[in-house]
């Protein structure tokens, strides 16, 4: 089989790991070959083992076990480029990979050879009366073994495999293998099989039981043991790298420094067996993440790379780097790989399966190969960390760049903040935030004199109607708090932009330069404000994320008139505000329903009519007993709204009636909801929540995770919890009359942000 995926799996995705964990699969749409369905398994978690295939293939069984699976990148085999799926539990060795398979890829990446697939049966003979003659017989019979041992597997033997021979070896042991006691023969006869695509335990270990008894016919002596053996020395892969000290160069180090380091630490591996176990565990750090990851036996992986390092009668490397005549540095690797694209557990685990389809469905030779590659990038790798900064360093830089990855911690703050994290030896997220929050306050003091106020605005939150609303029906929503501020302070030439928290500088063109995104809807907005002639720097304060459904923009476009009208002295009043920022909203969203805005602005819970059929919506004041303690837990991915609210007119368009009376459904719960929270009765309002989630569920526009968060939120003390806002992402809000401490860190436990707060508004009498 040959991998035809050559072209189309292109290896490198730079920037990988920045993205979120949507965006990669969404990147591997166009790096590999995995179908759609694929994706879609990956992003719902529906590709791993379910628990009723688990309880098929081991006893006693109570769940599956769960361990990350990342992407080794770069990788560059035989010419051929290879996405390697890696499963392992330990920080840094996907990095480290994919780090080495780059270096490599510069200078022709790795090139590897692999022997037949030849997996070793033996069959131990004992209670022979003349050694030297039976195992002559049997070394005779090789012919006769051989063919009994195929006949029996017609199929393998089709395929181009099957036994291929036979050797005979004598043994002597003192019996229990003590010093002094009676020694006695046995023989063993190693049946050598090529099994092609499988990894081939079973066939090999029948075939061992299959040919006993002619054994014993012809040695005249008792078979014992029919097992096949794990020191798979005759399924040998050589992999090979070459890299140019120009390449080698890393901060702090000569390229021949590194190189010499990295000769001097596999030196050490080569003669001393205690440095020797840790550098061969290091490259099994490598092999042992695809096997896992391929549904190969990994315990027999190991077994047989140790037994083979220790070949020579001392334990020793499995890999040599040395320096060649031209200077460049030359790494090789040999070890025994023996695995299988085909049969046990690769059938019966879907994420087997897929990983199998994500490196392009190689052919056991060749992924054999990559098996080889991969345990030499790894040892690659952790010599030269070992040889420079030291692997702790590394370690840590890996976690502080991948912790400040998850703070969503701005582009150009990144390497600061990473260098903060490391010296401040607290490499979390909250310290990358807090990091993020000094260096920007320290930012503003200098570019602003600090002295105008910030205006504020709210964001929102749909409690109840989200969907209907845009089919006239009525929406719930609550203010949160302080969501985004803003202030405009004098500058000397143009219009500014500054948002430190998001990393954005820059300057507003003039509408008739077309700007796009957030510098567009400012440069609308001071056009209609008269102001487009005064130099100002705007700056932006958010505190709540983007693209989350918690009505981020809308906040953001009135904090910001907000704060034009002050320093301008224009003189708004809310209704003009209002206006404004749903024009603001209609530039970038194209239909807004006018919820956000009008939020944004009054910061009351309100009581939302959707447009109706002239296109009106309208809303009205909604005076609520007590306030709402509230939870908003977001999923880390992006609210999808525009996809979701497409796919529901979609469904609407082929079935109005049963979409209306669904919407009018979920209008009476609005409506049922709004009077709990005039009256105060929490518990009723949640369990409409509860109901309206139902409904959302039944638009099909919740998630994996959002239904996730919901079932947690309950079980630790929300009365209600659903989606908020468009869903197919974004968030769920969690009404919590008992307190949200629980609710938070059961949230926060599953690996997701939460916020609490408390929605009153001005409306709580
Ligand atoms: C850690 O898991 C692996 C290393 O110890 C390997 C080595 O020392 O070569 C870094």
């Amino acid at each position: 089989m040959t991998l035809d995926t050559a072209s189309k799996s292109r290896s490198r995705i730079p920037n990988f790991f920045k993205l979120s964990i949507r965006d990669r699969i969404d990147a591997l749409r166009a790096h590999t070959e995995l179908t759609e369905d694929d994706l879609l398994a990956l992003e719902h978690g529906t590709h791993t083992l379910r628990c009723h295939v688990a309880d098929k293939m081991i006893e006693n069984v109570v769940g599956v076990f769960g361990l990350p699976l990342g992407l080794g990148l770069n990788f560059l085999i035989d010419g051929r480029e290879v996405i390697v799926p890696l499963s392992v539990e330990e920080p840094s060795i996907v990095a480290g990979l994919s780090g080495a398979a780059r270096t490599a890829r510069l200078s022709g990446g790795f090139s590897t050879e692999v022997s037949d697939p030849i997996l070793i049966g033996q069959v131990q003979v004992v209670n022979l009366t003349d050694v030297d003659s039976a195992r002559q017989a049997l070394l005779d019979s090789e012919r006769e073994i051989v063919s009994l041992a195929n006949s029996l597997h017609p199929k393998m033997v089709a395929r181009g495999g099957g036994a291929q021979g036979i050797e005979v070896f004598h043994h002597r042991v003192p019996e229990g293998g003590q010093e002094g006691a009676p020694e006695r023969d046995m023989l063993v006869l190693h049946l050598l099989v090529d099994t092609r695509e499988a990894m081939g335990a079973n066939i090999v270990n029948s075939m061992c039981e299959s040919v006993a008894s002619l054994i014993e016919r012809i040695a005249g002596g008792r078979v014992f043991l029919r097992i096949l053996s794990n020191l798979t020395d005759r399924a040998i892969v050589r992999a090979h790298v070459r890299i140019p000290v120009a390449n080698l160069t890393m901060k702090g180090y000569s390229g021949k420094d590194v190189r010499d380091g990295i000769v001097l630490a596999n030196d050490l591996a080569l003669v001393d067996p205690y440095r020797a176990t840790t550098h061969n565990k290091g490259i099994m750090n490598g092999v042992d993440a695809i096997a896992i990851a391929t549904g190969n036996d990994f315990r027999a992986i190991e077994a047989a790379a140790h037994a083979y390092a220790a070949r020579s009668g001392r334990y020793r490397a499995l890999t040599r780097w040395y320096k060649e005549e031209n200077g460049h540095l030359k790494g090789e690797i040999e070890i025994p790989v023996k695995v299988g694209t085909v049969g046990g557990s690769l059938e019966t685990n879907p994420s087997v399966r897929l990983n199998h389809r994500l490196l392009g469905n190689p052919s056991a030779t060749q992924l054999a190969g990559i098996f080889g590659a991969v345990g030499l990038a790894q040892n690659y790798a952790a010599l030269r960390s070992l040889s420079t900064a030291g692997i702790q360093q590394n370690h840590m830089t890996l976690h502080a760049r991948s912790v400040a990855s998850t703070a969503k911690v701005p582009e150009e703050l990144f390497d600061e903040v990473v260098d903060a994290l490391i010296e401040s030896g607290e490499i979390k997220v909250w310290n990358a935030q807090e990091i993020v929050s000094r260096i920007q306050k320290k930012t503003n003091a200098v570019q602003s004199a600090d002295t105008e106020p910030r205006s504020s605005a709210s964001g929102k939150v749909i409690l109840l109607g989200e969907h209907a609303v845009v089919y006239g029906r009525s929406a719930l929503a609550a203010p949160i708090p302080l969501a985004v501020e803003s202030r405009v302070v004098d500058a000397e030439d143009g219009v500014h932009l500054v948002i430190p928290r998001w990393g954005v500088e820059q300057r507003v063109p003039t509408l008739d330069e077309h700007p796009a995104g957030a510098a567009g809807i400012l440069a609308l907005l001071l056009q209609r404000l008269d102001l487009t002639n005064r130099s100002m720097t705007i700056e932006v304060f958010p505190n709540v994320p983007r693209a989350v459904g918690l009505g981020g923009s809308a906040a953001l476009a009135v904090s910001v008139i907000r704060a034009l009208d002050v320093h301008f002295a224009i003189g708004l009043n809310d209704k003009r505000i209002n206006d404004f920022a749903f024009d603001c909203e209609r530039a970038a969203h194209g239909t807004p329903s006018g919820v956000d805005n009008t939020v944004a602005t009054y910061s009351k819970p309100i009581l939302f009519r959707g447009p109706s059929q002239s296109g009106k919506s309208s809303f009205e004041d909604l005076t609520i007993a007590k306030p709402l303690p509230l939870v908003i837990a977001m999923t880390g991915n992006e609210s999808l709204t525009a996809k979701t609210v497409a796919r529901v007119r979609q469904a609407w368009q082929c079935n109005k009636a049963l979409y209306e009376r669904v919407f009018d459904q979920i209008d009476e719960l609005t409506l049922a909801g709004a009077e709990a929270a005039r009256d105060g009765s929490l518990d009723d309002l949640g369990e409409l929540m509860n109901l309206c989630q139902g409904f959302l569920n039944a638009l099909q526009v919740s998630t994996r995770e959002i239904e996730e968060i919901v079932e947690v939120a309950r079980r630790h003390g929300a009365v209600g919890a659903k989606l908020t806002g468009g869903g197919g992402g974004g968030s769920v809000v969690a009404l919590c009359p008992d307190g949200p401490e629980q609710v938070v860190s059961a949230v926060e436990a599953m690996g997701y942000e939460a916020l609490a707060f408390e929605a009153s508004g001005s409306n709580v009498p």
